[in-house]
């Protein structure tokens, strides 16, 4: 396995308390493997993959317990060196923001180019050659001219190419997508996960898509993990998830996606707001807005149930879930 998470906690100190962010999160990503990662806003998402890259924000951010293994090692228990140099070379993250997450006073061909510099020791030359290369690999037109524009000087699509570009420079075993595309309209949206699909194919990556949205999740994801209150609720290989659903919440979510064949019909929204971290509910911590919630609910914290080999609920009724 490329990249194994396992039991992680990462806990918040805030002015209100304790924020529980991330509560016992274990999932996993093979080369040549999409893992898509599903919640409402403040699941713990992006705090996850934090975690995984070693960027979190340290105060006020803190894992308190788990296993990071990639490529076998455990990568919390690494000394700094060599951790930034895994986290420079064999991994990359890519953000939604790209604006922000590239150098505004720098031509995208240097910061492209200085990848190859630092880390593959090339000339100056031959890393802007690179550098245009890559800008032809995420197919933006003109590369060889384009090279010499700064950041703000790229529409909001091709901009997220370059991150793209700069994600992939170095050839990096496992990318994380950290909502990669939802700043932009949403024909360009298409065209940069399918590109992103595309190069993840082509280079046999692991890939963990961090996304709101069950849409374009379906064409490019091989498993899907699905997260609610800093816990994995469910996971599931893409299909079986769709077809039928083995926990309230997933079930809440995908009848919350418009689709085709239900014109007309109103959409369902999920009751309710997703809880108060630092005051996470006792038992099932879904259990004040799942429309199949037991006294049982309210007091046992379900476990991640084995529903088949390929398959976990943290429902205690996963069984009538899947039933419909
Ligand atoms: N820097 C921080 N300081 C304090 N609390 C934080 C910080 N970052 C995250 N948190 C806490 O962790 C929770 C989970 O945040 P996270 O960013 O992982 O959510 P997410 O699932 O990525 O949501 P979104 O879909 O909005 O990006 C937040 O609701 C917040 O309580
Ligand atoms: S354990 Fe109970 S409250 Fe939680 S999702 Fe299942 S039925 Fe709903
Ligand atoms: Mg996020």
């Amino acid at each position: 396995m490329l990249l194994d998470a396992r039991d992680l906690h990462v806990e918040f100190h805030t002015r209100d308390g304790i924020a529980h962010a991330v509560n016992g999160v274990g999932y996993a990503v093979d080369a040549g493997q999409t893992l898509a990662v599903l919640g409402e806003s403040g699941s713990g998402k992006s705090v996850t993959a934090q975690a995984v890259m070693g960027i979190l924000d340290t105060p006020p951010g803190r894992i308190t317990q788990g296993r990071i293994l990639f490529r076998g090692r455990d990568l919390l228990t690494l000394k700094g060196e060599e951790r930034r140099r895994i986290r420079g070379t064999e991994m990359a993250m890519i953000f939604q923001d790209a604006l922000s997450a590239l150098n505004p006073v720098m031509t995208v061909g240097d910061q492209l180019g200085e990848m190859f510099v630092v880390h593959r020791g090339m000339s100056r030359k031959d890393a802007r050659a690179r550098a245009v290369e890559l800008m032809e690999r995420v197919r933006i037109p003109a590369a060889a001219q384009r090279v010499r524009d700064y950041p703000h000087q790229f529409s909001g699509g091709m901009r997220q190419r370059i991150m793209i570009a700069m994600a992939l420079a170095l050839e990096p075993a496992l990318i994380i997508a950290d909502e990669p595309t939802t700043a932009l309209d949403v024909t360009v949206q298409a065209q940069v996960m399918d590109l992103l699909a595309d190069l993840q194919r082509e280079y046999r990556m692991g890939l963990i898509l961090i996304t709101h949205d069950l849409g374009v999740v379906a064409d490019v994801a091989d498993r899907i993990a699905v997260m609610y209150a800093g816990r994995i609720v469910e996971t599931a290989p893409v299909h079986d998830l769709y077809k039928a659903p083995a926990h309230p919440y997933t079930r809440g979510l995908l009848d919350s996606i418009p689709r085709l064949d239900h014109k007309g019909r109103q959409l369902y929204a999920i009751k309710g707001l997703p809880p108060n971290l630092t005051h996470i509910p006792p038992g099932c911590s879904f259990h004040p807005r799942c429309p199949m919630a037991r006294d049982v609910c309210r007091t046992d914290e379900p476990p991640l149930y084995e529903v088949s080999e390929t398959r976990g609920s943290a429902c205690h009724f996963w069984r009538e879930c899947l039933d419909g």
